[in-house]
Order: C-alpha cells, then sequence, then structure tokens
C-alpha cells in the first residue's frame, strides 16, 4: 500500500550533551606550586580529552547516550526537553481545527468508507473518488473490510492500484489504511433486511461500533476533517468537498434523495435520518425504556419531525442551511476536532437514538454546529425492495399478457377482415380451383393454353352473374358444382373444336 508519512514532527538533537561539559569549565582557584600547577593542567587536560572522547562515542551510539544521559540527568529533564529521540513527534492541533478553504490552507481529510459485500459498489464509488476535485494528496483514505462474503477486499486492491496509478502527485491520494474486523452481524445485506423496522436498532448499533473503530484506527493528528461516505451514492457533484466545507460547520450533510422508475414517480426521498427535533418525538422519547432506539422514517415512531429530506426544493438556494439535530449517515463532512472532543457514533441508545443520529444529537450536546443542505442534493442508488421487483415481475405479466391479448385480437380481426371484406381474393381461388378442374377434363393440352383460361373464365362468369352467388354455390352445393363443371367441359370441347378447324 501507499504510505507516506506526514510528521509535523520536531525532533531536536541536542547532540553532545551541554550537560557533559558544564561540569569541566574552569573555575576560579587560588594559586598554587608552579609544580603543582602542572600536574594540575595536565590531569585537567587528560580530563577534557577523555570526555571529548566519551563524547563524541555518544554522538555515534543513540543508545548508549540514551542510557547514560538518562541516568545523568537523574529526571532532572522534563520528557519534552529529553526530545533527542527519534520516534518523538511533535502535532500543534490548533493547526487542524478546519477551516471554510481547507483546500488553500492545505488541510488534510480523512475520508472514511465503511464496506460490507461493496464489491458491486466500488466501481462506482472509485470513480466518484477520482472525479473528486478536492487535492487529492489531501485526503487520506481508510476503509473497514467486515462480515463480507463477496469480493471486496481483493476488488478493493485493485482499484486502489488503478486509483493510485495516476501520474501527477496531486491525483494521488494520501495515506490509505484498510481495517479488516468482523461485527457478526446477523442482519443480511439484502434491501428487505436492512430496512425492515424490526432490524433496525441491532443494525444501526453494530454499524457505529464499525464506525468508531475505523475512525479511531485511522485518525491521525493531522486530520483537519473528517468525511463520511457510503459507497451507494450514485450521483454527487464532484466538488461535494468544498461545496460542504464552504459552510465551515463542524457537521454537515447534504440532502439524499434516490432515483425511482416512472411508475413509482420517478424520485424519492432517501435519508431521514437528517431530522430536527420535535415536541412529539420528545415526548414519545420520554415514554420509552432507556435502552430503546428511536429510527426514523419508520411508521413504527411516529415522531412529526421536520426531515431534511422533504423539506427540498430543486430550485431552491443549494446554499440553504437546516439546523439538525439527527444526521443521516450516507455523507457526512465533520471537523476531527468533533471526534477528537469525544463525540461519536454511539452503539448504545443515547437520547434514544444510535450511531448516526446519536451522533448528531451528541454534537448538538457538545454545542457543536450540526447542519444540513435542504436544496444540495446528492443521489443515493435505487436499489428495488422485493416488493418492488415484485410489483415490476407482476407489470411485466400484465404487459406481455396484454401483448399477446392485442396480437391474437389483431390476427382475428385479419382473418375476419380477408374473408368478408375481400371477397375478390376468395372468388380468385374459387376461379383457379374451377380452372383446375377444366384442365383435368381438357388432358394434357399444350396448345390454346391462353383461350382455354379464357373461357374458362367466360364460363365461370356466365354460371353466376353475381359473383359471390356462384362462390356460395361453389362452396355448398355439391350438385351445383357438378353442373358448372359440366357446363366447363361442354364450352371447353366447342372452343377444342374451333381450334381445329380454323
Ligand atoms: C466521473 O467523471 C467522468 C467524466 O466526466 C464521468 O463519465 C463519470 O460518470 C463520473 N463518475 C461519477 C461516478 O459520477
Amino acid at each position: 500500500m501507499h504510505r507516506t508519512g506526514y510528521s509535523n514532527g520536531n525532533v531536536e538533537y541536542n547532540l553532545g550533551g551541554s550537560g557533559a561539559y558544564n561540569f569541566s569549565q574552569h573555575k576560579f582557584q587560588p594559586r598554587s606550586q608552579p609544580a603543582l600547577r602542572r600536574r594540575r593542567n595536565l590531569i585537567i587536560r587528560l580530563s577534557l580529552i577523555i570526555i571529548g572522547c566519551f563524547a563524541i562515542f555518544l554522538f555515534f551510539s543513540p543508545s548508549l547516550r540514551a542510557g547514560i544521559l538518562g541516568v545523568l540527568s537523574l529526571g532532572l529533564f522534563t520528557a519534552s526537553e529529553d526530545s533527542q529521540l527519534e520516534t518523538v513527534r511533535y502535532y500543534d492541533l490548533s493547526h487542524v481545527q478546519g477551516t471554510a478553504r481547507g483546500w488553500d490552507r492545505e488541510e488534510r481529510i480523512l475520508l472514511c468508507a465503511p464496506l460490507r459485500d461493496a464489491a458491486p459498489h466500488l466501481p462506482m464509488f472509485f470513480s466518484h473518488l477520482k472525479n473528486l476535485t478536492y487535492p487529492h494528496n489531501l485526503i487520506d483514505l481508510a476503509f473497514l473490510v467486515g462480515d463480507s462474503k463477496d469480493k471486496t477486499l481483493p476488488l478493493l486492491h485493485e482499484l486502489l492500484e488503478d486509483l493510485q496509478a495516476g501520474e501527477s502527485p496531486k491525483e494521488r491520494y494520501g495515506e490509505i489504511s484498510i481495517m479488516e474486523k468482523d461485527f457478526g452481524q446477523i442482519v443480511n445485506q439484502d434491501v428487505e433486511s436492512r430496512h425492515g423496522f424490526a432490524a433496525q436498532a441491532g443494525r444501526r448499533k453494530s454499524m457505529a461500533r464499525s464506525r468508531n473503530w475505523l475512525l479511531s484506527a485511522a485518525l491521525r493528528p493531522t486530520h483537519s476533517w473528517v468525511y463520511w461516505r457510503d459507497v451507494d451514492v450514485e450521483t454527487a457533484p464532484f466538488t461535494i468537498l468544498e461545496d460542504l466545507m464552504r459552510h465551515n460547520k463542524d457537521v454537515i450533510v447534504p440532502n439524499v434523495w434516490r432515483p425511482l422508475p416512472d411508475w413509482l414517480g420517478g424520485e424519492q426521498p432517501y435519508d431521514l435520518n437528517s431530522w430536527q427535533e420535535s415536541e412529539t418525538a420528545l415526548a414519545l422519547a420520554d415514554t420509552l425504556p432507556e435502552d430503546s432506539v428511536i429510527v426514523e422514517g419508520y411508521a413504527e415512531y411516529a415522531t412529526w419531525r421536520p426531515h431534511l429530506a422533504y423539506l427540498r426544493d430543486p430550485y431552491g438556494d443549494p446554499d440553504m442551511e437546516m439546523e439538525l439535530d439527527g444526521v443521516g449517515g450516507v455523507s457526512i463532512l465533520a471537523k476531527a476536532k468533533v471526534f477528537r472532543s469525544g463525540v461519536h457514533f454511539p452503539a448504545f441508545s443515547f437520547e434514544k437514538h444510535a450511531e448516526t443520529e446519536g451522533f448528531g444529537k451528541m454534537a448538538k450536546r457538545m454545542k457543536f454546529s450540526v447542519v444540513g443542505l435542504p436544496h444540495y442534493t446528492i443521489w443515493h442508488l435505487y436499489e428495488p425492495s422485493v416488493d418492488d421487483i415484485r410489483h415490476m415481475e407482476e407489470m411485466e405479466k400484465e404487459r406481455k399478457e396484454k401483448e399477446a391479448k392485442e396480437k391474437a385480437e389483431k390476427d382475428r380481426m385479419d382473418k375476419i377482415k380477408s374473408q368478408f371484406d375481400n371477397p375478390a381474393g376468395q372468388w380468385d381461388k374459387d376461379k383457379s380451383d374451377i380452372r383446375e378442374i377444366a384442365k383435368k377434363a381438357e388432358g394434357n393440352e399444350p396448345t390454346g393454353e391462353k383461350h382455354k383460361k379464357e373461357h374458362v373464365d367466360k364460363v365461370a362468369a356466365a354460371a353466376g352473374k353475381d359473383k359471390t352467388g356462384v362462390k356460395g354455390k361453389i362452396g355448398g352445393n355439391k350438385v351445383e358444382e357438378a353442373k358448372i363443371v359440366q357446363d366447363i367441359e361442354e364450352v371447353a370441347g366447342e372452343e377444342e373444336g374451333d381450334q381445329i378447324a380454323p
């Protein structure tokens, strides 16, 4: 993996040890005998040389230096003064508070994406990553892969290689962390199980756990922002990070809708977890046991809260803000200081809420600003529910039945039309039948073929002036038919005679 260190480190090397020379400095001494003085000078010089050698030795042997200086200092130096350790990093957290123009100030963002059986959506997610306009080198990626039975992990590796293959350093993302941890979720990942009411509280608590694990493992002192993004977002502005950051809020979310097939109305609010607190909901919360978790968007809890999703006006000002209490987790931009202050995703009932909704409430409780943008919308992927699929299958079946019915009806009408509206057709057929009979009667006479034909027509016409009448007779009465054939034979014979005798 691509790993880059971003140490703000101020590793100071305080080499040679000021302490080592301190005790060797000349002091004022009373006069003494010259010989004694010379001996003393020699001793001092020798000691200086020995100490110098020792100091040089210390310089090249850090471990001995650390040990000896530690002993020498006898705890007189504090830890910060003792910063000759190469592993010490220094961070000034007042520089990573997050501002409205983070991209200008090189503020780093930690982008967190929890993944669970996410393989089908990963290529789309990486397409989004490639399109983000915030300088990629300022974004660190953190993935938590858990409880996945599909190819999420190998696919993730593959897509990351591709993502980081960019030419310019600005195209390449910063540090990338992949955490693996199963939380043993019992709830299936299919749409029905995920969104069923009964599963919600347990599912939300489990999601909360994985978010907390991911964040606590990946957040570095260099991050000013944390961006949470679901992989199944289908459409979002490439500038979303800057767009959200410009508001300079502690926690901010866009509106999240999803497209729908036409028969379901074309579009629909998706994320109902972003809401403002209501009196009704607070009253309801008071009646519930301590451990219960209210989940928004289900008829079971009628909270009458104003939802961010329902306030959307497609032509509204995308910069309009709305104060929120609960937030949804599809796309959250938060200042890292919110998390550093201890706000997290409660995996328990916090004010009767868990996970992202509980996070919103907790941030609010700690006096952070929590805001949503009702007219700034991103689009979640439409995954048909089991009901939708059933409905669509029924519609498809109905459509096919209708088509088959229409075709059968059309065929029937065509047949009737050919029988009644076009008697000439039937007449021609009858005519050729008669001709056939005449031909048989005539034998294999090659000459006079043309005349014969004309005569047959003549005779047939003579047999009944009304064509339909003839048809009726021919079709119906055997005796009549025989009679006409006989007439034809007679006429044909005359004709032949005519021909033979010019
Ligand atoms: C990313 O940008 C490309 C080129 O504009 C576009 O074709 C693609 O659909 C975008 N991806 C997403 C997920 O919006």
